[in-house]
């Protein structure tokens, strides 16, 4: 047998209470003992979206689900948006905005810029016709923190056009000030900062979404928001919900209060400081740029010279450790420490010891022990 550690940015650990919650018999979901779960699960994902303003509404499907309702909710074909990316889910934020016909401008960073909200002030200049403005918040396959606070800023001087943000691996773990910065729409997925097996997608929709709400025309049924928005104001949901998964949710919400958002986002830091630094220290260098690191996930190069894979292999089949490889034109190149949702000081440094054993295994030259000692250290503070 051997002890496995999941250290991904999704699917991430599942803490036991929220397990056994889930276990529980089956109830029906027409009954008050539901009622009472879809109360805990808005007041709780309000509380985390930091948001008294905005609705929140949550369906049976993976984040990806989130982000084409949030198209389809938001703009009628033709409608000019942009979208600012720089990685892999905000190029999938411009796909489904083709694939439903709206006029996308696209602003393209490569995988180590950070979005300027100076670009996002120009376009907007140039195109105050525009209906929306999507990025995503924690790019989970580059590691970049976009600064969606400043982009907020820019969008609220255009009272015609939403701000839709990815934060899919940002609830949770990096601050996300719904109301006080002006989010309008923000989408996460149950298997990240939430602590839940996938399934699950929660989206916050602000007053000024649900007037772009009102004038969208694209076709929608499953996804529709109002349906979900009027089965909420009696506390049920349309269809089917994900029972279990929202009984979860309940309890890791409970979990999340009793340990403070502020307190998350502040662990959060911490453990990837102590990522960042540990793998500093053994001469590994970071991929995300130094003005956007976020706190769900740590993307690092592999040294020149070794084998990416093989070293996400070693560490998962040799060690137990499960880290996420690079992706698209960065498979083999990076690998990713997650370190968002149910994560303590001694999974970094169990990962550190891993990594550190697959590098002298694959020959790499540094002193071993030095990447724990320099996470014990940023961890001791
Ligand atoms: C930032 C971000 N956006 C979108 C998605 C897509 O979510 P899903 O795979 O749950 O559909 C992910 C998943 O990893 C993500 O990290």
């Amino acid at each position: 047998m051997r002890k496995k550690y999941l250290m991904t940015p999704g699917p991430t650990p599942v803490p036991s209470e929220v397990l056994l919650a889930q276990a529980r018999p089956m109830i029906h979901h027409r009954t008050p003992d539901f009622e009472q779960v879809v109360r805990e699960c808005v007041e709780g994902l309000k509380y985390v979206f930091q948001t008294e303003q905005s609705d929140v509404l949550l369906f049976a499907c993976s984040g990806t689900g989130a982000m084409e309702s949030a198209v389809v909710n938001c703009f009628c074909a033709g409608d000019k948006v942009v979208v600012g990316y720089n990685g892999k889910f905000g190029q999938r934020m411009e796909q489904i905005s083709k694939t439903y016909g709206l006029e996308v401008t696209k602003l393209e960073y490569g995988w180590q810029k950070v979005v300027d909200p100076a670009d996002i002030a120009a376009y907007l200049a140039a195109n105050p016709d525009a209906r929306g403005v999507i990025v995503t918040q924690s790019e989970t396959s580059s590691g970049v923190l976009n600064d969606v606070e400043a982009i907020a800023r820019v969008v609220k001087d255009y009272p015609d056009c939403v701000l839709i943000v990815d934060s899919i691996t940002g609830i949770g773990a990096v601050d996300v000030q719904t109301d006080a910065w002006g989010l309008d729409v923000v989408m996460t997925g149950s298997q990240k900062g939430l602590m839940l097996p996938p399934g699950l997608a929660a989206v916050s929709v602000s007053p000024k979404a649900w007037r772009a709400c009102e004038r969208s025309t694209l076709p929608k049924f499953y996804f529709d928001w109002k349906k979900h928005a009027k089965s909420l104001e009696k506390d049920t949901t349309p269809f089917t919900p994900a029972v279990s998964l929202m009984i979860g949710l309940a309890e890791s919400l409970r979990l999340m209060r009793e340990e403070g958002i502020e307190n998350i986002i502040a662990r959060h830091a911490r453990l990837a400081e102590a990522t960042r630094q540990g793998c500093e220290a053994l001469g590994l260098e970071l991929f995300a740029p130094a003005e956007g690191r976020g706190n769900a996930v740590t993307p690092v190069w592999v040294p020149e010279g070794l084998d990416g894979k093989k070293l996400v292999s070693i560490m998962k089949n040799r060690h137990g450790v499960t880290v996420a490889g690079g992706q698209d034109d960065y498979a083999g190149r990076i690998f990713r420490v997650g370190h968002l949702g149910y994560f303590g000081d001694f999974d970094i440094i169990t990962t550190l010891a891993a990594l550190e054993m697959t590098l002298v295994e694959l020959g790499y030259d540094f002193e071993p022990g030095s990447g724990i000692k320099a996470a014990e250290k940023a961890l001791i503070g």
